[in-house]
């Protein structure tokens, strides 16, 4: 004899097999596409540029960020984060990176876009690395999905360089 219970325990049983089965297909589609976002960065301005009493160098700088990460959002695609971050090599370090600024993408609508901004997070240097510094802005994101493994990637945009003089 098959109690309430019983039949309620079966239906949720099979309930939950099915939802884990959507789960594992939702992730398996998103490791098939295969996206490929892009962005270009240019620096509008050097606000000021100095080295600090403390001894360290710090800039300021008006930037003009512009990235179509449409192809990041698939139908299982909660919100992206984006951050940019500017990457240098100094004697001491083979890797400096500093988050320049950062932002959160909830709908495709949204992941195209540009806009003109001096760097929300500063740009300090520990040491006074800058004056005529190479460096990369690279703009790197965590796609969160609604279910299934969150992934990061990155585009690294090279050859911007530091005025060779405090102004
Ligand atoms: C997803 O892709 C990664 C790397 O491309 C691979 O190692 C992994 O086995 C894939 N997972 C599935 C479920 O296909
Ligand atoms: C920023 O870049 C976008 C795309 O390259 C361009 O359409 C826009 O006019 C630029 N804005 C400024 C203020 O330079
Ligand atoms: C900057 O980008 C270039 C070209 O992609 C790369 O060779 C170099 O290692 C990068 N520098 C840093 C500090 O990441």
């Amino acid at each position: 004899m098959h109690s309430f219970g019983y039949r309620a325990n079966a239906l949720l049983t099979f309930a939950v097999t099915i939802l884990a089965l959507m789960c594992a297909m939702a992730s398996f589609s998103d490791n098939l596409s295969h996206p490929s976002p892009s962005s270009s960065v240019q620096v509008l301005n050097v606000n000021w540029f100095q080295k600090q009493p403390n001894g360290n160098d710090e800039v300021s700088l008006t930037l003009n960020i512009s990235a179509d990460l449409q192809s990041l959002f698939t139908w299982n695609t909660k919100q992206v984060f984006v951050f940019l971050a500017a990457e240098y090599e100094t004697p001491k370090n083979s890797l400096n990176q500093i988050s320049l600024w950062d932002g959160i993408i909830a709908s495709k609508e949204h992941a195209k876009f540009w806009t003109h901004t001096s760097n929300k997070y500063r740009f300090i240097d520990q040491g006074s690395n800058l004056r005529g510094k190479e460096f990369n802005l690279t703009l790197h994101w965590h796609v969160m999905p609604k279910t299934g493994k969150m992934f990061a990637d990155k585009l690294v945009m090279s050859g911007y360089h530091l005025p060779k003089e405090y102004r």
